[in-house]
């Protein structure tokens, strides 16, 4: 989608269901294609305003903490900033010889920081909303499925540091909808009841609400199904590898 803002810059701004735009960077761990280098697994490509302040450095030694758990749900992260490379190599090194946030020390972030000095990136994602910052791209958050179609986004103002526990849980909800064909309801966990799609038909309404089977329909167009923390995490992450002697 494009917008033509006030000041007569096309901006464009990917939606749920596009494909996600293709871009060649730099990057703090080389040179990336993307999506295509992605393909077959999901990635989370987020921006933050700018390297050295302190709401992003918050934010980027939380991802890092959390980068094993993210792959263990077969997810990689890939971080931009409209900074240059020796920018961003000189912050994460201070990140790691440094910064202490909330108990988490000695961090190193191992996933790709794009460099974006151009605005190339950023324009092709929406990311520079020009009434919050016109040179530094706002938070944002889109999560690409293993096919390289943008699933979800959620942006954020400059001023405000993600809620990463609502990233994870935002992409273990939407990779338990794919394996089991269902809907997750508001603040659902792993463990916590599933919605199934609603009845499409008269007769499938009565047969729900007349159904004595593991179905709880509060009305014919909502019921829900319980689904097992076990079932859906054995499904979803990977397995750990075993130890061969
Ligand atoms: C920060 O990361 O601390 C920040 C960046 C831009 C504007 C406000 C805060």
């Amino acid at each position: 989608m494009e917008i033509l803002q006030d000041h007569e810059q096309i901006i464009s701004m990917p939606r749920i269901g596009d494909k996600a735009p293709d871009f060649k960077a730099v990057t703090t761990q080389g040179d990336i294609n993307f999506p295509s280098d992605y393909k077959g697994e999901w990635v989370i490509l987020f921006s933050h305003p700018a390297d050295f302040t302190p709401v992003c450095t918050s934010e980027f030694i939380t991802f890092a903490h959390l980068e094993d758990k993210f792959d263990k749900a077969n997810c990689k992260l890939v971080g931009l900033s409209i900074d240059g490379l020796y920018s961003h190599i000189a912050w994460l090194r201070t990140i790691k010889e440094k910064i202490e946030f909330n108990g988490m020390k000695n961090i190193e972030v191992k996933f790709p920081l794009i460099e974006d000095i151009a605005m190339k990136v950023a324009k092709k994602y929406g990311m520079i909303q020009p009434d919050e910052s016109k040179t530094q791209a706002v938070r944002a958050v889109f999560f690409i499925d293993p096919k390289s179609m943008i699933r979800a986004i959620i942006y954020y103002p400059l001023s405000l540091g993600r809620n990463f526990d609502e990233i994870y849980r935002a992409l273990i909800a939407m990779q338990t909808s794919d394996e089991f064909e269902v809907a997750t309801p508001a603040d659902w966990n792993p463990g916590d009841d599933v919605i199934i799609s609603p009845a499409g038909s008269c007769g499938i309404a009565e047969e729900r609400m007349t159904s004595t089977d593991e179905l709880n329909c509060k009305d014919w167009f909502f019921c829900t199904k319980p689904l097992g923390k076990k079932e859906v995490l054995d499904k979803i992450l990977k397995k750990p590898k075993l130890l061969v002697r």
